[in-house]
């Protein structure tokens, strides 16, 4: 997050002594990415962060690939995937490749029973149903439906829930998501022309400082495998930070859309960037203004990407057929468009109300087996005249 943000209490000069109020010192903890080049925040913890008690035996959560090489249109019926109690178990991949797992996660329950840290990924975090807090070790995060919630690589978290119908799309990123560049100026300061500035962003707040001992569960996403550390020391024990690298929320609803006389690319749309994927939010807005504007879409070549739509609220005027929850495929290698009538039918209208998250991947994506347990198997005919 390319703004600078302070919890809590830091000394006035880094790398010094920090008392604590009845005795002894704090400990300072460098926390960076990209090595010592990327975003990093000096945070000061009551106990030394790295006392590890006990190594579990880990377990295998690699996702099962079913279609390696995928050319298929697909329709994933988002809302099939089954309620689970667990954060980690809840969560269903879909579509996956070396830079990015997509999936789906309805979990019932509130993550509490263990501390969660993803080694690999920066998660981003889509809420399309359910309210809570997100409590990290860095502050906490309060979500309601529409929110993004961009947890960098390493971020230990727990999660409360204030309601059981919970709907989640979710993005483990294998590389750091940024806003996009071109909405900034040279010192990271968004600019006039960005869809949305710095005071849209939902920052922690209410640090949350235990000075516990004793058997901490924390599990850790790396490789590929689930590991299970057993720590000796409360994981939220921060009393203060300072820095860039932190979790924050961005709502999709203060996404300001850019609209224009003719039909606006989807760069307009785009929200996140890696160096692997983009992610756009398809929000209300009004609709071109040319008086033959053609509102719907043209026909698109996105030859050397893949795209993936989760629909989340409206109408979606390209489509037939499309409910929430849904999620479509269009890979790289063929145009794709909008659904027969469609077009024409786009002709005319003023406005709507689609609410959309799109990504677009830069490498092809490998179709897993949960995929194809949600896949409606005719999608990809759905542009033949009927
Ligand atoms: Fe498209």
């Amino acid at each position: 997050m390319p703004i600078y943000h302070t919890l809590g209490q830091v000394p006035a000069k880094r790398h010094t002594i920090f008392d604590k109020p009845d005795g002894g010192i704090y400990y300072e903890q460098l926390f960076g990415t990209v090595g010592f080049d990327g975003m990093s925040s000096l945070l000061y913890q009551v106990h030394r962060p790295t006392q590890v008690r006990q190594i579990r035996e880990p377990k295998n959560v690699l996702p099962k690939i079913a279609v390696e090489k995928n050319i298929t249109a697909r329709l994933l019926k988002g809302f099939e995937v089954p309620p689970a109690k667990d954060w980690l178990e809840s969560r269903h991949p879909l579509l996956i490749n070396k830079d990015i797992h997509v999936g789906l996660a309805a979990p019932t329950d509130s993550l509490t029973g263990y501390f969660y840290k993803n080694a690999d990924a920066d998660e981003m975090i889509f809420v399309h149903r359910g309210s809570g807090t997100l409590r990290t070790f860095l502050g906490h995060i309060q979500f309601e439906p529409g929110d993004y919630l961009i947890i960098p690589r390493g971020m230990i978290y727990q999660v409360d829930f204030d309601t059981k119908d919970n709907r989640l799309l979710y993005a483990e990123s294998f590389h750091p998501i940024y806003t996009p560049k071109r909405y900034r100026n040279w010192f990271g300061q968004l600019l006039e022309h960005s869809p949305y500035c710095e005071r849209d962003y939902n920052l922690p707040r209410n640090l949350e400082t235990h000075d516990e001992q004793g058997d901490f569960i924390m599990k850790i996403k790396k490789q590929g495998m689930l590991h299970e550390l057993v720590y000796a020391t409360h994981p939220f024990d921060v009393v203060g930070w300072d820095g860039y690298n932190f979790p924050y929320g961005f709502s999709i609803h203060n996404f300001e859309p850019i609209t224009g006389r003719v039909h606006q690319p989807p760069p307009v749309h785009q929200t996140f960037e890696t160096k692997a994927f983009v992610v756009c939010s398809f929000c209300p807005r009004l609709y071109d203004y040319h008086p033959r504007s053609i509102p719907a879409p043209y026909n698109h070549s996105n030859i050397d990407s893949d795209e993936v739509l989760y629909y989340v609220d409206g109408d979606f005027m390209s489509r037939n057929n499309i409910e929430q929850g849904h999620i479509t495929l269009h890979p790289a290698g063929i145009p794709h468009g909008p659904a027969p009538g469609a077009y024409e039918r786009s002709i005319g209208q003023t406005e709507t109300q689609e609410l959309a998250v799109m990504i677009d991947t830069f490498a092809p994506l490998m179709v897993t087996e949960q995929a194809i347990a949600l896949d409606d198997g005719k999608y990809y005919q759905s542009w033949l005249e009927p």
